[in-house]
């Protein structure tokens, strides 16, 4: 096992500063997000260290990065020579992570020489500093076997150490290597490549998260976010439809599945309708209310203004989505 890894947790999950100040008081460094209206979002809430793990890209865009690195400490990824000339033209001042493609198939520069190139580059720029390296290997996550995970995660580590070995041979030290999440980040820990990890969806354990296999040395988390449900018709013995469709819950990783109530089955959504399978002796009524888990937290917290915090059977606090919508 390596020495200390940080923990810089992701509110594109949450995007509330509420849990992002708890994160933070729990241990976290700071946050990542993946908008520069989101870090706005983070920073009016009360957050000071954010990440934007994400390529900025844009004149209006990076005019916002550079007035919001004015307000608070703040990080950006790049994986081309031409914006990062133009983030470093707006003055902003910010800690610059290069973004690696280490096998997600999205953003990222290939490591090694491509990379030295940028890393030269930063070293120029007066208002920015070389934060280190973003490696960030999404797919892994969800893949569902622990040791087909854990391979992806060691041919990522071995791109990001000859990448950091040669930025060394050329007289480039790499602060941070970040990157991880929920799926994975305890390899990447084990790994010793990584100095900061990323998890986001930990905290909520979406429907997706559950059907992963896990074991030690990755915890298994608690589901903790769910949509509240309200059957609306018994159309047959076999059938009830509630009042959440596609505008309560995101389906893009599989449908929502009925929390404690396994035999019932959310076979399809519409916009303001679940249908759920049910066992002939089924005794759901109309009015029952059920706890959906949905497929995937982080677009489904895109579709609420609010955030109803449950402790026991009573409210405990409601907590606004602040960066809901914030997508620029
Ligand atoms: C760059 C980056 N880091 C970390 C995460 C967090 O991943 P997870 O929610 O699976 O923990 C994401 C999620 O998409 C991401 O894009």
């Amino acid at each position: 096992m390596a020495g200390k890894v940080r923990v810089r947790a992701h509110a594109k999950t949450h995007k509330s500063p509420d849990i992002a100040r708890r994160q933070i008081a729990a241990g976290a460094v700071g946050v990542c997000c993946q908008k520069v209206s989101e870090a706005e979002a983070l920073v009016e809430g009360g957050v000071q260290d954010v990440l934007v793990s994400n390529e900025i890209v844009g004149p209006a865009k990076i005019a916002r990065l550079a007035e919001l690195s004015r307000r608070a400490r703040l990080g950006v990824c790049v994986d081309n020579l031409d914006n990062l000339r133009q983030i470093a033209a707006s003055g902003a001042r910010l800690d610059v992570y290069i973004e690696l493609e280490v096998g997600m198939g999205r953003c990222g520069i290939a490591p090694g020489e491509p990379a030295l190139a940028l890393a030269r580059e930063i070293a120029k720029a007066p208002g920015l500093r070389f934060g280190g390296l973003q490696a960030y290997h999404g797919r892994a996550q969800h893949v569902r076997s622990m040791s087909e995970r854990r391979a992806h995660i060691a041919r990522a580590a071995e791109a990001v150490n000859a990448t950091r070995a040669l930025f060394s041979r050329h007289g480039i030290e790499t602060p941070i290597v970040t990157g991880a999440g929920s799926g994975s980040f305890m390899f990447e820990v084990e790994s010793g490549a990584w100095d900061e990890i990323q998890p986001g969806s930990y905290i909520f354990m979406d429907g997706d998260y559950a059907r992963n296999e896990w074991a030690a040395p990755l915890p298994r988390f608690d589901h903790a976010l769910f949509v509240l449900a309200t059957v609306m018709s018994r159309p047959s013995p076999h059938a009830a439809v509630v009042d959440a469709g596609l505008k309560a819950s995101s389906v893009d990783s599989g449908m929502p599945t009925v929390w404690g109530k396994e035999v019932l089955k959310f076979t399809k959504a519409s916009d303001e309708h679940g249908v759920i399978e049910t066992p002939a002796t089924s005794t759901l009524s109309l009015g029952e209310a059920l706890m959906l888990i949905p497929g995937h937290c982080d677009p489904t917290f895109n579709l609420y203004d609010e955030l109803v915090c449950i402790r026991g059977d009573k409210v405990a606090a409601v907590w606004p989505i602040s960066a809901r919508g914030a997508l620029l």
